[in-house]
């Protein structure tokens, strides 16, 4: 029996990388996906998913347009079903030392990568108070954890979403409604490479060689974690944060 069988599963900025390798993921553990994302592009996912045999629909939806995820909500709530799982993986950021950050700048990576999560949460919120469950996972950052050089407000808002998990964890556990993180390493998606573009290769080698496994995390790897967290494996587990970064951090 696939473990998400008959579950399903939302999935925020499924167009690429680390959300793309998660609907493929949660996909092939059984559930049914909607995979969305700002860009048109999400329903190529979507198409991956049924042509492995996979279920999928996409749907546009930009995380920072409040109205447009109630939108997607009732209309999937009125065609399928409302999800069981909520994957936070929309995000973005540009590496720049904080005193030539511009306020609009702070706005761009505050909409996504803090209040967009927040927005999605309460969205899904109601139904799985009244379905008697559910899973939400967010994508956070080591940036979050031990902060990060270069991406001071990115690193806020993950560091915000790890705490706003931890206290909705507490707030919904009485639903039997599990809020865990997993937060990424270097990881090899299109958002990691824009980042480092411009950066010295030896910079990327002392960066890599600092990682104990000597190498960038794949997509894959952070939804073999997701999918733990969204499976009834994790039932007992809530309000957590899982490092997977190839040990390059190891703080508690
Ligand atoms: N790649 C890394 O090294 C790394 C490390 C730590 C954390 N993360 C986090 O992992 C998550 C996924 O990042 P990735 O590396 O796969 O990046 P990516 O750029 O490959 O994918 C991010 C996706 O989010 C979508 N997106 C951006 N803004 C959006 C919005 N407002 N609404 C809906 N979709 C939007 C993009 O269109 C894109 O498809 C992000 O939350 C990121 O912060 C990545």
């Amino acid at each position: 029996m696939k473990r998400l069988a008959g579950k399903v599963a939302l999935v925020t900025g499924a167009a690429s990388g680390i959300g793309r390798a998660v609907a493929l993921r949660l996909a092939d553990e059984g559930a049914f996906v909607v995979a969305t994302d700002a860009a048109v592009e999400v329903a190529a996912t979507a198409d991956a998913i049924s042509d492995a045999g996979g279920r999928a629909r996409a749907a546009v939806m930009d995380i920072t347009d409040r109205a447009r995820v109630d939108g997607v909500l009732a209309e999937l709530r009125a065609e399928e079903s409302a999800p069981d799982v909520l994957v936070n993986c929309a995000g973005w950021d540009r590496m720049q030392p904080f005193v030539e950050n511009s306020p609009e700048l702070w706005d761009k990576v505050i909409d996504i990568n803090l209040k967009g999560p927040v927005t999605c949460c309460r969205a899904v919120l109601d139904d799985m108070i009244a379905a008697g469950g559910g899973k939400i996972i967010s994508i956070g950052s080591d940036a979050g954890r031990v902060g990060s050089t270069g991406e001071t407000v990115y690193a806020g808002c993950k560091g915000g979403i790890i705490s706003f998990s931890k206290s909705l964890a507490r707030e919904v556990a009485r639903h039997k409604i599990n809020v865990n993180v997993v937060c990424p390493g270097p990881t090899d998606t299109p958002l990691w490479w824009g980042m480092v573009e411009g950066g010295s290769e030896k910079l990327m080698d002392a960066l890599i060689k600092s990682i104990p496994f000597r190498r960038l995390a794949q997509p894959e790897e952070i939804a073999a974690a997701v999918a733990f967290f969204a499976s009834p494996d994790a039932d007992y587990v809530t309000g957590q944060v899982l490092s997977v970064s190839g040990g390059l951090t190891m703080v508690d």
